[in-house]
């Protein structure tokens, strides 16, 4: 027999009740909870444990199935004799036999199911206190979606005014602090900064179990999208009774922590098993059509012809085990990036929810909520994107590119690669398969060398992008069957030139065919066309123009990555780079960026077409002038405290508590310069957060130094 699992360690004293996040894509992020009886990883559920009956006993949630953290409900315990005297004398912990993270409930859901509770505030918060809970709720107002605007007021007002109460009566026990409203935005997000400004520990979002109950997903994740940012970001989120395991991916693409749910039992009672992808009844089983260790060795029949209490518990287990697997697969989606790739593929499981996937994705970048949501994705990101027919260009992971293509990318000069362009147009190259370097580049040069002041783009499944950011992830990394542009419309190309500040300018399509001499000509007659004048084909027999142009392409990519993933004003690249050099490597990528005097100041990244500073780059862009209106204004900075310089200078990551402040556009994953307190440049690295994050977190990483300048 294995050795049954040793009992968690208690995190440092003063930890208790700190979050930690520790990796994150866009809103979802991996973290860690602290407390006194372990530390919970999140995303995390809770399992709920029924005192009276434990259908899985929590000594079992803890040793079989690796749970954490459960939540049970401290009304339940307080009106039974028995277990409140237990309760008591021995703790939460030993009552439960439970060595984890004990959270426990107030009594909220039964006044909701019931209509009432024979409890006050102060004093259910008192008795979670007293029996040793690591984290107590409040009575909380329950907001039905089905009550009325007033009664929504009144429960949050209400909520609220029990809040600094219920803080007394906790004596330093960790708080849940919910979030009520029903259905009124504005109010949810009243509610969220009311109980934000108190000193809680958690925020679960209340009243919200009859919209999962009726499948109401659209104004569920409407409301978390629009409230997430009133809820202070160094606390865990929790969804309180959502346990359907379809909802995870979505749920924690817009930010939620925490879950906590019986519905592995409740559902098993009435012989439904949940898995993400939906419900399935018993009855309508022939095979088991997922993988479970509680189910293996009995078939569907079988367990249809169990008594009620075993077919229950069976079930149960079946059901816990799918909800922690999904569970888990969401934490290892957030840890590739991919968290919004797989709420897509959940969207289609069922028609409410991927109504709710389409109104969220449609939202525009006008709407703050869905901008901040945007603006949190990570700009420079690897590996493949699964992109299907329906995928949805403008879903949030890569709608930050977009925008950032949007606002950073400027066309190069005009004058081109032999100072003398004049003639200014865009070519689209339509139907070209990636890498494009390969499939076009031939064409791109000749084009260029025809016409000095062309503008190469590339219509990719994903919109239009300039040809010098032809290897950028994730237009580079799709995976998907066909390469065109779905929608090579007139409405579509309008729009799109419209974001490149291109629209103003004639525009051929060139439909890449596979025939060289069809597209050599084609490329003439484009040429041609443009150049009002004959074009000058012997401009192709000269080997140094061929080289120009191969040299103009290498400075127009440098520059571009520079304004897309550093945010350097392109004038001041070109004036660093025009005349630098560029060390390449044997297969003809760039390896090195040089400035004219050999100052190496950034190399490019193959595996995500990004780029990454050097130290000296770092200090050329602390070097530059400040921005003049209207130009970029180079990386973030952020200044730290003396505490921690000598440890940036030696390269060491900057923690969250050591930062004095911060530009107001940090974003995660982005480059930043690292100043002390008197503003001399320090390092540089990439933060993790953005500036309200920087600020508002006590613990965990706040940047990853990737270079620091040594004390002489
Ligand atoms: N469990 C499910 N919903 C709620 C809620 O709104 N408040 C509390 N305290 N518990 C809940």
């Amino acid at each position: 027999m294995s050795s049954p699992r040793p009992d968690p360690k208690p995190c440092r004293q003063q930890d208790v009740g700190l979050f930690e996040v520790t990796k994150r894509d866009g809103w979802a992020r991996l973290g860690k909870f602290h407390t006194a009886h372990g530390i919970l990883s999140t995303p995390a559920i809770l399992p709920v444990i029924n005192p009276n009956i434990q259908t899985i006993s929590a000594r079992e949630m803890w040793d079989e199935f690796a749970v954490d953290g459960i939540i049970t409900n401290s009304y339940i315990i307080w009106k039974h004799d028995r277990l409140r005297e237990s309760a008591i004398e021995s703790g939460i912990h030993e009552l439960l036999d439970y060595p984890g993270v004990v959270v426990t409930d107030s009594g909220t859901f039964q006044s909701y199911i019931y209509g009432d509770v024979e409890v006050e505030n102060e004093e259910i918060v008192a008795f979670q206190h007293d029996i040793g809970v690591d984290v107590a709720t409040m009575l909380d107002v329950f907001t039905r979606p089905d009550m009325s605007a007033v009664e929504w007021r009144q429960g949050v007002m209400t909520t609220a005014e029990r809040a600094g109460p219920a803080i007394s009566a906790a004596q330093g026990t960790l708080l849940n602090g919910p979030i009520q409203g029903g259905l009124d935005i504005e109010l949810r997000r009243e509610s969220a900064q009311l109980m934000g400004s108190q000193p809680f520990a958690i925020h679960p979002i209340g009243g919200i179990v009859p919209l999962m109950e009726e499948r109401r997903y659209e104004e569920l994740f409407t409301m978390i999208l629009a409230i997430r940012r009133d809820i202070p970001a160094e606390r865990p989120i929790h969804m309180f009774g959502c346990g359907h395991p379809m909802l995870f991916p979505f749920a924690i693409a817009l930010g939620i922590d925490l879950f906590d749910s019986a519905a592995y039992v409740l559902f098993a009672r009435d012989g439904r098993i949940l898995t993400p992808e939906g419900t399935i009844h018993l009855d309508n089983l022939q095979e088991w059509p997922f993988p479970s260790a509680s189910l293996s060795g009995v078939s569907p029949e079988e367990v249809r012809g169990m008594k009620g209490e075993a077919r229950c518990a069976l079930l149960a287990r079946a059901n816990l085990e799918i909800t922690l697997a999904e569970l888990a697969r969401c934490r290892q989606a957030v840890h590739e990036g991919k968290i919004w790739e797989l709420a897509e593929s959940r969207s289609h499981c069922d028609p409410s929810l991927r109504k709710a996937w389409n109104s969220i994705i449609a939202r525009k970048n006008s709407d703050a909520a869905m901008s901040g949501l945007v603006e949190s994705q990570h700009l420079q990101r690897g590996g493949g994107i699964r992109h299907m027919e329906d995928s949805p260009i403008h879903r949030p992971d890569l709608e930050h590119i977009r925008n950032a293509m949007e606002q950073r990318w400027k066309p190069p000069p005009i004058a081109g690669w032999n100072g003398r362009g004049e003639h200014r147009f865009v070519a689209i190259f339509a139907l070209a398969q990636a890498p494009w370097r390969r499939s076009i580049e031939g064409y791109v040069k000749r084009l260029l060398l025809l016409n000095p002041a062309a503008i190469p783009v590339v219509a990719t499944p994903m919109g239009l992008l300039p040809y010098s950011l032809e290897d950028i992830n994730p237009y580079a990394h799709l995976m998907r069957t066909q390469t065109e542009m779905r929608d090579l419309d007139d409405e579509f190309i309008e729009t799109e030139l419209q974001r490149l500040g291109l629209v103003d300018f004639p525009m051929n399509i060139i439909f890449v065919a596979a025939d060289e001499d069809i597209m050599e000509s084609m490329i003439d007659a484009v040429a041609h066309a443009e150049q009002l004048g004959e074009i000058d084909l012997t401009v192709l027999d000269e080997e140094a123009n061929h080289q120009a142009v191969t040299r103009w392409l290498q400075r127009c990519s440098v520059v571009d990555k520079l304004a897309l993933f550093v945010n350097v004003e392109p004038a001041k690249s070109w004036q660093a780079v025009g005349k630098g050099k560029m060390v390449m490597s044997r297969t003809g990528r760039i390896k090195n960026i040089l400035t004219a005097d050999g100052t190496h100041i950034a190399s490019p990244r193959l595996t995500d077409g990004g780029i990454s500073l050097t130290l000296e780059g770092a200090k050329w862009l602390h070097g530059l002038n400040t921005a003049e209106v209207g130009e970029l204004s180079g990386p973030a900075v952020i200044q730290v405290d003396d505490d921690a310089e000598p440890f940036v200078r030696k390269g060491r990551n900057v923690f969250h508590g050591f930062c004095l402040s911060a530009d107001a556009d940090l974003r995660p994953g982005q480059p930043c310069l690292i100043t002390n307190s008197s503003g001399e440049l320090i390092g540089h690295g990439i933060s993790r957060v953005d500036e309200n994050e920087m600020m508002a977190f006590r613990k965990g990483i706040a940047i990853r130094v990737r270079d620091g300048i040594r004390n002489k």
